[in-house]
């Protein structure tokens, strides 16, 4: 069954092709960073203009590289949301035009579900049940994964999600957009410099007994801190490196007291945050500790793409029919979806 995967929830464009006995064929992506990093931020209204521009484009690239035609197609797979509304609609409108051309199935996926499924394209993958620690730009959220469409909530951020914070702390330290990448850099500078580290913020929520999160008073710590001492880049980036080490060391005990909660030993972690490197290796050492083992996406899956979506997809094609999320017939979006809501009984 050979899938088609369209991604355009906030500011990439991702198209894949994903074969359900092939594996992923090709995928191609557009980032639109550096034309929302003029403005500080995703400008909603740019991003849905640069997706028309490109997803045609993009269709016919990822075509062109497998040789493969349009009317081969089984299925498309579209992120139905959560993100930005009018980009969800450029994807939704043109998978829905093709399927109906077509007269192939359209699948809205869930965006989370793509970040979170996108581990299981990795050699070795996971295998249900375990742990999902979601960390992106708009969420931070850990989930018990039974099987496909099976997540329950085991806590989430009760304000800003660890993505938000490293992008809102990026832009007090005057880095750049996207802050994620800039400022995990910049700490990671100072750790190679051997410099010794200047500065310790707090661990928010780290004893609060439950598997919430919070980051916002991260960012006024950071303030205070700059507001305290003489900024020079190496105070700026002794700063960053707290940051990073305060969100690491939540992420992953939080993480951990997941794993036994539930009495699971696998955890995955999915969302562009996962891309980080120190928590990574963070969250390597610890679960190696107490004899779990942690998958994470190949690091240009961490962030949005098309290959997610387009797995998400032919994942749920695969279920008994009773279990298949009904293919849509007329193009919707949901901008606010949780995923809990995914829940499917077996
Ligand atoms: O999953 P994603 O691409 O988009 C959303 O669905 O939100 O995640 C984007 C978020 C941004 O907040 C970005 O700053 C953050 O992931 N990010 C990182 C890193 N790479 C991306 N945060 C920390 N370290 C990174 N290396
Ligand atoms: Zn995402």
């Amino acid at each position: 069954m050979l899938v088609l995967g369209i991604e355009t929830s906030c500011d990439e464009t991702g198209i894949a092709l994903y074969h359900t006995e092939r594996g992923l064929l090709s995928h191609a992506l557009y980032s639109q960073t550096e034309m929302h990093g003029e403005y500080g931020g995703v400008v909603p209204e740019l991003a849905s203009r640069d997706h028309i521009r490109r997803v045609l484009p993009l269709i016919r690239q990822t075509f062109g590289a497998t040789g493969l035609d349009l009317r081969e197609l089984n299925a498309i797979a579209y992120t139905c949301g959560p993100g930005l509304a009018g980009a969800l609609l450029v994807g939704a409108s043109i998978a829905t035009a093709l399927g109906f051309a077509l007269k192939i199935p359209v699948l809205g996926i869930h965006h989370l579900e793509g970040h979170l499924l996108s581990p299981l394209l990795s050699t070795p993958a996971p295998v249900f049940p375990f742990v999902a620690l979601l960390v992106s730009g708009g969420h931070t959220q850990l989930m018990e994964v039974s099987g496909l469409g099976l997540y329950k909530l085991l806590g989430e951020t009760v304000d800003d999600a660890a993505g938000e914070a490293f992008d809102k702390t990026a832009k007090l330290l005057g880095l750049g957009y996207p802050g994620g990448p800039a400022l995990s850099k910049f700490a990671d500078e100072f750790l190679k410099s051997g410099q010794p580290k200047c500065f310790k913020l707090p661990r928010p929520m780290l004893h609060s007994g439950d598997l919430n999160f919070s980051f916002s008073g991260l960012k006024t710590a950071v303030l205070t801190l700059m507001n305290k001492h003489e900024i020079t880049g190496q105070t700026r980036a002794g700063i960053a490196l707290a940051f990073q080490e305060a969100v690491v060391d939540v992420l992953t005990e939080k993480s951990l007291a997941a794993l036994t909660k539930t009495g699971l030993n696998q955890l995955v972690v999915a969302g562009g945050v996962g891309a980080n490197h120190q928590l990574r290796e963070s969250l390597c050492r610890r679960t190696e500790e107490i004899g779990a083992q942690v998958f994470f996406p190949e690091l240009e899956f961490c962030t949005d793409n098309g290959a997610m979506i387009a797995f998400a997809g032919a994942m749920r094609l695969q279920l008994p029919a009773t279990r298949n999320r009904e293919p849509v017939d007329t193009f919707s979006i949901k901008a606010r979806w949780d995923l809990e809501m995914q829940v499917v009984e077996t």
